[in-house]
């Protein structure tokens, strides 16, 4: 076995109306005038309003809504977010939203003690300090940013999401409750899960997994792919709650370990077209596992059991592929739409290709690959 280091710096509090304790939370940090970064959405359906009741009723009244959050952040939204920041004197961030308020908070954080710009932090351990305090509150089923030390940020002078990493950007403290996810659009429960699956599939299988994050990915596939469905197409809050849960559990395991191809060329179609980073994961993901599975048959084999596949007569080879058809009955029991039906372009596969193969996580991926085998997946991904 190899040596290995696991590190979980955010304090994490999950349950029904956990979220009402915020203002405590605050306090005990001895802060007093937090910036809430989230998006016009969450402030329209009323989300932002109950979280800011409670730090009304509770006498922490001084606190700045920032509610300018768009989808796939950029770099020109943390600096607005930033100079907001500044301008209140924010002490203390608070991110209520999914995986792009909470990356825009920690990219905030980061200008808050670092100062320049956040690119000048693109990369692995570029920061050397804390960041400002800040608390995550997540409003959907997928990003796990609420415990992960990667902020994804979109460089607008590339079209290029760049990542920066470094336990430092885990948010401190973690408000995971049920109750805000209650009524989320399908839609939205469909492609933050299926960014949850492949967190865990690919925190699973990476090259860089170790022993604990081995436990929380194959727990997670088992609770995102048992829950996925009825979470979409029913009305149980159990099987809502239980995916925040599995959202909660995969980022633990991708945060400590990695994600691979899958996320590679996700971003890289992000970048290009601005697709829902659910959305562009659900659709690579099987094909990307298609490329990998015969690197690690045990652990894919793994897969195909923990999503409820029968596969005690068949080969181990036979097993693992069972776990890219898994994942291709879920897609389609979701309606993820595909890469033409997205507008992606296939004159557009080569340079997909190419910001496919830097992204930092490469290296992870459990099969070598590079921008050829990019172009490859891409190819076989839009004759789907
Ligand atoms: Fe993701």
């Amino acid at each position: 076995m190899n040596n290995f280091e696991f590190v979980l710096p955010t304090r994490i509090k999950f349950g029904e109306g956990i979220c009402s304790e915020l203002a405590e939370e605050i306090k005990a940090m001895g802060k007093q005038y937090p910036l809430i970064i989230t998006d016009k959405g969450l402030v329209n359906a009323g989300i932002v309003k109950k979280i800011t009741d409670y730090l009304d009723k509770k006498g922490l009244s001084q606190y700045t809504i920032f509610d300018g959050i768009e989808p796939n952040p950029r770099d020109i939204t943390v600096k607005k977010a930033y100079e907001v920041a500044c301008l209140c004197k924010a002490d203390v961030l608070v991110a209520i939203g999914g995986g792009s308020s909470m990356d825009t908070a920690k990219a905030v954080g980061v200008l808050m003690t670092h100062g320049g710009e956040i690119g000048n932090y693109e990369g692995l351990d570029k920061i050397k300090r804390p960041i400002a305090d800040l608390i995550a509150i997540p409003t959907t089923v997928g990003t796990g940013s609420e415990v992960t030390f990667w902020s994804v940020i979109t460089d607008t002078k590339r079209h290029f999401k760049m990542s920066i990493g470094s336990p430092l950007v885990a948010p401190k403290l973690a408000l995971v409750d049920p109750a805000l996810v209650e009524n989320l659009p399908p839609g939205i429960i469909a492609s933050t899960g299926m960014d949850a699956l492949t967190h865990a599939i690919e925190g699973y299988t990476c090259t860089v997994s170790e022993p604990i994050t081995d436990a929380c990915g194959i727990y997670a596939i088992k609770m995102i792919a048992e829950n996925l469905r009825e979470a979409v197409h029913g009305s149980s809050k159990e099987a809502k709650a239980n995916l925040l849960l599995g959202s909660l559990i995969a980022g633990i395991c991708f945060g400590n370990s990695d994600i691979a191809g899958v996320h590679c060329m996700a971003e890289a179609l992000g970048g290009l077209y601005d697709t829902p980073h659910g959305i562009a994961n659900a659709i690579l993901l099987p094909h990307v596992m298609e490329y990998n599975f015969i690197s690690n048959i045990e652990k894919f084999a793994g897969i195909a059991d923990a999503m409820g596949e029968k596969t005690q007569h068949m080969s181990k080879r036979d097993a693992a592929y069972q776990a890219v058809a898994a994942v291709k009955k879920l897609n389609q029991d979701l309606n993820i739409p595909t890469l033409k039906e997205i507008g992606a372009k296939e004159s557009d596969i080569a340079e997909l290709a190419k910001r496919s193969s830097v992204n930092v996580s490469v290296d992870s991926n459990p099969r070598k690959v590079g921008e050829k085998e990019f172009k490859g997946i891409f190819e076989k991904a839009f004759c789907a």
